[in-house]
């Protein structure tokens, strides 16, 4: 390994990459403020493209820290890619960054990225910001490069790249590897009472039993420090982040943090102790009360109670039939606050029970099933439960045909659920 290179921040090192972040407003050379609708444009390798963080996350985050209590120094990325989080970080706190890549490509173009957001966003941050081409597990020999000593980092966030393709990875897998890593930085971070500020981006697919590794390799060196796990989802069920905020970067207060972006950059977010949902199958769902699919990611982060405080009075009675899988289903006796963002954005669909199926959804049943649409006067039944692939459109086809005759009708959607009975099958009307 040849000995590390510093760069500093400067447009002469642009050159072979392909310009990947659009531009969505012409120019953002002389706006102020920092703009999660208006990236700048910055440079990537595809390889870059592949691995960097969309930047209205890197915004959220920036945030986030700004709202910390940090020590004194600079940020750190050991893995900085394409320089975009730590740039980030470095405009919206004003405080120089280090960037360190392996990749020499993705050196060079995170230095010239960093002159873009600096010209963008003015501050001195920059001219003391300096990236470093060499290995980010090796604190002293970057630190040496850059000529920096003592305790300098005030926070070190790293995003390693995880194997791709990889439905299940060991933490070991990632580049660079976390246990190396912090045991390279530990003596280099400067502490603030609750211990050193450090945000680690993980794999949205990591198990359980990962994270708990996670949290050892942090609390083996600092025990007391508080810890946030934070999800974020940008919609569909779909977990698109897991980091971790850790010491002076946790918020001691929540252990779990969920953070929902929606399209207009606004964020929705519920902040807590994490808890599992149990099941309660108890009784069997009846007409009059609502079943609603919600968002799986919001069961991940096991903040689900907050989110049905905002949903519902505390008052009335609700239970989770299905806590697992794409579709958690809950049932409620009265019908969700759905003009409230922070509960509308976690949920995929609800509506009203109409019937119970009598019978199954297949070709035998669907003209019962049929009956009963009718009866609640819909215009399309939308078949939101577990079917094979193959039956699924045609049954879809036969509702969509024999419920023409209510073309002003209402939205609805079929649904299973488990029952005291075994499965049962329920036809749910859309507010
Ligand atoms: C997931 S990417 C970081 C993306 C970055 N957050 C962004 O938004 O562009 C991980 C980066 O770590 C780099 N990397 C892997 N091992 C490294 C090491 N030992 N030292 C420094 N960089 C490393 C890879 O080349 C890759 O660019």
């Amino acid at each position: 390994m040849p000995p590390p290179t510093t760069l500093q921040l400067s447009a002469d090192h642009f050159g072979i990459a392909e310009v990947v972040a659009p531009l969505v407003e012409p120019s953002l050379e002389g706006e102020g403020g920092l703009s999660s609708s208006a990236p700048p444009m910055l440079h990537q390798t595809p390889q870059m493209k592949r691995l960097s963080t969309p930047w209205a996350i890197c915004l959220t985050r920036a945030e986030q820290l700004a709202q910390c209590r940090l020590a004194d120094g600079i940020v750190l990325d050991p893995a900085c890619g394409s320089g975009m989080q730590l740039y980030a970080y470095c405009a919206r706190l004003g405080r120089p960054g280090l960037g360190i890549e392996l990749d020499s490509d993705a050196a060079l173009l995170a230095a010239a990225n960093g002159k873009r957001v600096w010209d963008a966003h003015g501050g001195d941050w920059g001219a003391k910001t300096q990236v470093v081409l060499g290995d980010g597990t090796d604190a002293a020999a970057a630190l040496a490069a850059a000529g920096l000593s003592e305790r300098p980092v005030a926070v070190l966030h790293v995003d390693p790249a995880r194997p791709q393709d990889a439905q299940r990875h060991s933490l070991d897998e990632m580049q660079p590897p976390l246990s190396e890593l912090v045991g390279s930085w530990a003596d280099h971070l400067a502490e603030g009472p609750v211990g050193p500020a450090i945000i680690i981006d993980l794999s949205p697919r990591l198990s359980d039993a990962q994270r708990e590794e996670v949290g050892e390799i942090l609390g083996a060196r600092w025990q007391d420090s508080p810890i946030t796990w934070e999800w974020v989802s940008k919609g569909q069920g779909r977990i698109d982040r897991l980091t971790v905020w850790f010491g002076g970067a946790a918020d001691a207060r929540s252990p779990a943090r969920m953070l929902r972006l929606l399209t207009d950059g606004s964020v929705v977010r519920f902040a807590g102790e994490s808890i599992t949902a149990t099941t309660d199958i108890s009784s069997t769902p009846q007409p009059g009360q609502w079943l609603t699919i919600v968002d799986s990611a919001l069961l991940s982060s096991g903040l689900q109670q907050q989110w049905l405080r905002k949903a519902i009075s505390h008052r009335s009675p609700s239970r989770w039939l299905r806590t697992d899988g794409r579709r958690p289903l809950l049932l409620t006796d009265i019908p969700l606050r759905m003009d409230d963002p922070k509960v509308s954005s976690f949920v995929s669909t609800t509506g009203e029970i109409m019937s119970q199926a009598k019978l199954p959804p297949n070709e035998a049943g669907i003209e019962s099933i049929l009956v009963s649409a009718r009866s609640a006067y819909l215009a399309r039944l939308t078949l939101r439960c577990s079917l094979s692939p193959g039956l699924q459109p045609i049954l879809q086809q036969a509702l969509d045909k024999g419920l023409k005759i209510h073309p002003r009708g209402k939205q609805g959607f079929l649904i299973d659920a488990d029952t005291p009975d075994g499965p049962g099958w329920f036809i749910c009307r859309v507010p």
